[in-house]
């Protein structure tokens, strides 16, 4: 299936269960199952974490859950499910993230991986994430992880100007 035929949108409540279960059959492998339905059910209501799915005909393609803070945001889970990965999905969530957290005044987004995800760290790469560390025993204290971080202003440079739109008058 291509690309074109899955759609972007905001989370939604109903949106929950395939989420959770997409985090643990592709994320969370492994590492106890953290995020289930009612984690990702508070995650999606929570004004302060932008959570995006892309759906096709047949359900939930890919999601990703990123959390803003006031000048910094930290993408915490990201996955595409395996029929529709290398088509772009991923990659227009990202845009749309990138978007919102330049909107938002966001100076960086950061993530951290499994160390051992290669995939991921090519796809992070390929999207201008840059290696920023490793953290032993990150995962369940076993597991090490990298640390990646995305700039997208400098520290110098001001908060970019926003306004609200207004409904122009027919
Ligand atoms: C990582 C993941 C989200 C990528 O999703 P995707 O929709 O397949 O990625 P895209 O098709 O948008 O890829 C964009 C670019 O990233 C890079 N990329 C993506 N997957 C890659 C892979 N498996 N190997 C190497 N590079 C890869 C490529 O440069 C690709 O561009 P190209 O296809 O034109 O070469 C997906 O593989 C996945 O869900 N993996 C399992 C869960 C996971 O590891 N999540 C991340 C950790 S939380």
């Amino acid at each position: 299936m291509s690309a074109t035929a899955i759609d972007l949108r905001l989370a939604q409540a109903r949106d929950a269960r395939a989420i959770a279960a997409m985090s643990r059959d592709l994320i969370e492998m492994g590492l106890g199952w953290k995020y289930d339905a009612p984690k990702v059910a508070r995650i999606i209501a929570d004004r302060d974490v932008l959570t995006l799915v892309a759906c096709d005909r047949l359900g939930l393609a890919g999601f990703t859950i990123t959390q803003f803070g006031d000048e910094r945001a930290h993408l915490v889970l990201l996955a595409v499910r395996p029929r529709c990965q290398r088509q772009g999905v991923a990659r227009r969530m990202m845009q749309w993230l990138f978007a919102s957290a330049c909107a938002a005044g966001m100076a960086d987004i950061s993530l951290e991986l499994r160390a051992s995800n290669q995939a991921a760290r090519d796809f992070y790469r390929a999207m201008g994430f840059a290696d920023a560390g490793l953290v032993n025993h990150y995962y369940r204290e076993r597991e090490a992880a990298l640390r990646m971080l995305r700039v997208l202003r400098r520290g110098d440079q001001p908060t970019p100007l926003w306004q609200a739109p207004t409904l122009r008058r027919r």
